[in-house]
């Protein structure tokens, strides 16, 4: 049976560089067989987390269900059934988009932390997944993950989405123009991760 790999762009320009370095990566799963399909966090309906802790109350390795009803129920089913997963934002002001965070924040329900407790700890340490994490920034790419918060918190999604990181791309100087160019070496390394996870 192929393989499905669903990617999270938390970027707000389709075209934009973590949406082509994404494209990038789908076509080099497509080429192994994979089945692809790309969630665009802009095109969503996701409202924030309330800090209202229902979906952390229950015991249990199963992840609590949010009391809001919007699209994050459908989206986590869907990534819940993915073998491999792509995790893209770009850098805005030093970490995630304000997008990508909010959708961070609603995975609270992947913990167990009822009240009276302090600390909170994870439903499941299973990583059935794969995912390879992408951020692009003004700033030269092996800055990104020493001096922003971007790849921690790419991190952090894939670990409670029950996803290794299996590679990253940060793509730096990226800037310039409206619609940098990737080079070659940026779309092969992609497409090659991209097969990773087919
Ligand atoms: C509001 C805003 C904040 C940004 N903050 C940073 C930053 O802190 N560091 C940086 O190097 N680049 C920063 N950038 C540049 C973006 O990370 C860069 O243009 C990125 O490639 C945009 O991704 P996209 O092409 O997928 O839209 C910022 C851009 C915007 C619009």
């Amino acid at each position: 049976m192929s393989k499905k790999v669903v990617a999270i762009v938390g970027s707000y320009r389709k075209g934009g560089v973590v949406d082509r370095t994404v494209e990038a990566i789908l076509e080099g799963a497509r080429e192994k067989g994979a089945e692809t399909h790309t969630i665009y966090l802009t095109e969503q309906h996701i409202n924030f987390c309330t800090n209202c802790r229902q979906c952390t109350q229950t015991p249990g390795v199963e992840r609590g269900k949010c009391a809001q009803q919007d699209c994050l129920e459908s989206i986590l089913t869907e990534i819940e059934a993915a073998d491999s997963l792509v995790l893209g934002s770009p850098v805005n002001y030093y970490n995630v988009t304000a997008i990508f965070r909010r959708f961070l924040e609603r995975l609270l329900g992947y913990f167990y932390w009822p009240w009276g407790q302090n600390l909170l700890t994870q439903r499941s340490k299973l990583q059935p997944r794969k995912a390879v994490l992408v951020s692009s920034a003004g700033m030269p790419g092996l800055l990104i993950p020493i001096a922003t918060g971007a790849s921690r918190a790419l991190r952090l999604t894939a670990k409670m989405l029950g996803a290794r990181p299996v590679g990253s791309l940060w793509i730096g100087l990226a800037a310039g123009e409206p619609h940098s160019p990737l080079s070659a070496r940026t779309l092969g390394r992609a497409r090659r991760m991209g097969m990773k996870l087919a």
